[in-house]
């Protein structure tokens, strides 16, 4: 299974094994009805070429659902609409080993860079609806603990409010910062407590992981359930500012300023 999906990522000319298989994926498509076996690749394309962004990608909706809008129930992360430079990041960090999922590795590991950021700018430009979120999975105090945290952190234990990075709306910023709504809760709590034991790791120097390590397992829990219960806003668009400088200094985040006392 996993093979053929990584077959769909080959550059597909040299590989008619995958060119087979995009057919095949394709015939369900109106789009596979007009063209014979023979006609050549650079032929004006009624459908879509097979080398096209859409076909390549059906090997990453297999996990990521359809168009990558992954419901906010299972574990596989919604991908459709993030912000682009948050989304080539994260392929990179599965590629080079500072994330781990063995069977998405598997598929990108042989890709280059650019091929990598395609992909991240093909899922980024999506603009799909949300469904709403699952009903809240925790007692009210708990929630409310939650929600205290992400607005205004904690600033005696060093916890910064999740949304003076991630934006008010919890939609993230443009282009690197990621939204923190319409995840499976089981998805927050399994990255948060990653960044805790060092398996997930960003660019450095990696704020997620100190503010993470900051967190309480109760913190997780609370701020996981009620993150997972919010509905998204306005089509759950990336913001392309934040109204202030960023508490701390994020790796792979270039294009926020972050506050005078944490820039050094
Ligand atoms: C076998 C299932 C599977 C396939 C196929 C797969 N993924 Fe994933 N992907 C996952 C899982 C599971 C995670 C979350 C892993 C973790 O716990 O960190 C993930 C995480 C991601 C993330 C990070 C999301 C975030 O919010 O941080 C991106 C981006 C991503 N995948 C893109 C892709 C792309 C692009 C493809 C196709 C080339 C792909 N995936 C194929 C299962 C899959
Ligand atoms: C100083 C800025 C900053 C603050 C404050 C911050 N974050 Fe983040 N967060 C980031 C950045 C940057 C990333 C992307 C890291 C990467 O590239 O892997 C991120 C990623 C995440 C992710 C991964 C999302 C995904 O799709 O996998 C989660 C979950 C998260 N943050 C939760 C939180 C929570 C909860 C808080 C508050 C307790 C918080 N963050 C506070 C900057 C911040």
């Amino acid at each position: 299974m996993i093979d053929c999906l990584r077959g769909l990522l080959r550059p597909v000319f040299s590989a008619p094994g995958a060119a087979a298989l995009v057919a095949l994926a394709l015939t369900a498509g109106a789009a596979a009805q007009t063209v014979p076996a023979s006609t050549p690749p650079a032929a004006p394309a009624a459908t879509v070429p097979v080398s096209s962004m859409s076909s390549r990608v059906l090997a990453c909706t297999a996990c990521h659902g359809k168009e990558g809008r992954a419901t906010p129930d299972g574990y596989f992360p919604r991908i459709a609409g993030k912000p682009a430079g948050y989304l080539a990041n994260q392929l990179l960090n599965f590629r080079d080993g500072r994330r781990s999922y063995p069977q998405m590795t598997y598929l990108i590991e042989h890709l280059t860079d650019d091929y990598l950021r395609e992909m991240a700018e093909h899922f980024a430009a999506l603009d799909l609806p949300y469904p709403p979120p699952p009903a809240p999975q925790a007692p009210a105090a708990v929630l409310e603990q939650g929600r205290k945290l992400v607005q205004g952190g904690d600033g005696a234990r060093n916890i910064p409010a999740c949304v003076a990075c991630h934006g008010a709306a919890m939609t993230g910023v443009t282009p690197s910062i990621p939204g923190l709504l319409g995840l499976p809760r089981d998805y927050l709590n399994s990255q948060l407590g990653a960044w805790k034991t060092g398996q997930r790791r960003a660019h450095l120097p990696d704020c997620m992981a100190d503010i993470a390590r900051q967190l309480t397992p109760d913190d997780v829990s609370a701020v996981s359930a009620w993150l997972a219960a919010q509905p998204v806003a306005a089509g759950g668009k990336p913001a392309r500012t934040l109204p202030a400088a960023m508490p701390a200094r994020c790796g792979g985040v270039a294009e926020v300023p972050v506050a005078a006392a944490a820039a050094r």
